[in-house]
């Protein structure tokens, strides 16, 4: 069968993009730091089909928890078009590095599935848009494997496969290199630490489908009258996250990134019209989380109700029992750093 499967992680914002400067390109008002995660991710395969157009479905989603399938048709148009938009690219994208696409006339079957609930706030549209710009675009290289061998070695081919990324969803161009991830306007580039490797605990205080998608809350943020300043704030706090992750100094990055979750919501929270993404669980772990020691636990959300919790690895288990037994009836996901988007299989 004429197929490729890959797979492409999520990844946690620590300094956070939110707001942007150039829409129709996804260009962020302010750079932004994540860490890239592992297991929770997007596996996706894009096989021939005879059909006259593209399609795309999600496989086995999230439903054991009893939630519904949730890709809206503006959601499945969404990915539809960033399709088009990578294999548009292709030809230039191809040939700067060598290679030959295949017939770009012929159309795709893509199936996804995410390994974790859809639109709750753990980024998907960060691993669905990564994956899908890595699956399509190897089933349209005539030599997979050449195409293979550059993902595996050629840092400059990962970063123009995240650029186009980018452009069906900003923070998925974080997604293809770990085990950290700085974005500055059009480009990322992957960052070693020095911290001692981390475990994400992720209390799940909620999985309904966001009310306000991520699309809107970057529009909707720059009228609160908290947007003034918020570029110079986020730089700031890049720069200062940076430094902690390369210097492995985890209290510096924990006080950091506390403040910087908080201005994102914060933003939410005084915006007009005004929307949250928190409910009373939400409240209750983030209160209760705000007496932990900061050199400790590393606290961030995204735009969701979730509160990750980033803890050195070798206190992962004591960290977990601890939220166990403190948030009971909450459950944790967990994952730690990866190093990005990977090509699963091909044929040839
Ligand atoms: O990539 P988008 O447009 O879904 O934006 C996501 C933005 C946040 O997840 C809220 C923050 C971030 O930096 O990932």
């Amino acid at each position: 069968m004429n197929t490729v499967s890959v797979r492409a992680p999520s990844n946690i914002a620590l300094a956070k993009y939110m707001g942007k400067s150039d829409s129709a390109l996804n260009i962020p008002e302010n750079p932004s730091v994540s860490m890239t995660l592992s297991s929770l991710c997007t596996d996706l395969s894009v096989s021939e089909t005879a059909q006259a157009d593209d399609c795309f479905s999600e496989e086995k989603p999230y439903f054991t928890k009893g939630t519904a399938p949730n890709l809206s048709d503006g959601g499945r148009a969404k990915f539809l078009r960033h399709v088009e938009r990578v294999r548009g690219g292709l030809d230039a994208f191809f040939s700067e590095f060598g290679l030959e696409a295949r017939n770009l006339q012929d159309r795709v079957e893509i199936k996804s599935a995410n390994t974790f609930p859809h639109g709750s706030g753990i980024a998907s549209s960060a691993s669905s848009f990564a994956a899908l710009t890595l699956g399509v675009a190897t089933f349209y290289a005539k030599d997979r494997e050449a195409f293979r061998d550059l993902f595996d070695v050629s840092a400059p081919f990962r970063r123009k496969l995240s650029e186009i990324s980018r452009q069906g969803s900003g923070s998925s161009c974080r997604s293809f290199a770990g085990p950290f991830v700085s974005w500055d306007q059009s480009t990322s580039r992957s960052m070693e630490s020095g911290l001692e490797p981390l475990r994400d605990l992720i209390l799940v205080a909620g999985r309904d489908p966001k009310t306000v998608g991520s699309s809107e809350a970057h529009q909707r943020v720059k009228t609160s009258p908290l947007w003034k300043g918020r570029v110079k704030r986020a730089m700031d706090r890049h720069c200062k996250i940076l430094d902690a992750i390369h210097h492995g100094d985890f209290e510096t990055l924990a006080l950091t990134s506390w403040e910087e979750f908080f201005d994102m919501h914060d933003l939410f929270h005084t915006s007009a019209p005004s929307f949250t993404y928190w409910n009373d669980t939400t409240r209750l772990i983030l209160e209760s989380l705000s007496h932990l020691p900061m050199d400790r636990v590393c606290v961030t959300m995204d735009a969701g109700p979730n509160v990750h919790c980033l803890v050195r690895e070798s206190e992962a288990t004591k960290w977990k029992s601890h939220f166990d037994t403190v948030f009971p009836g909450v459950e944790i996901l967990e994952d730690h750093a990866g190093r990005g988007a990977e090509i699963i299989e091909v044929s040839t």
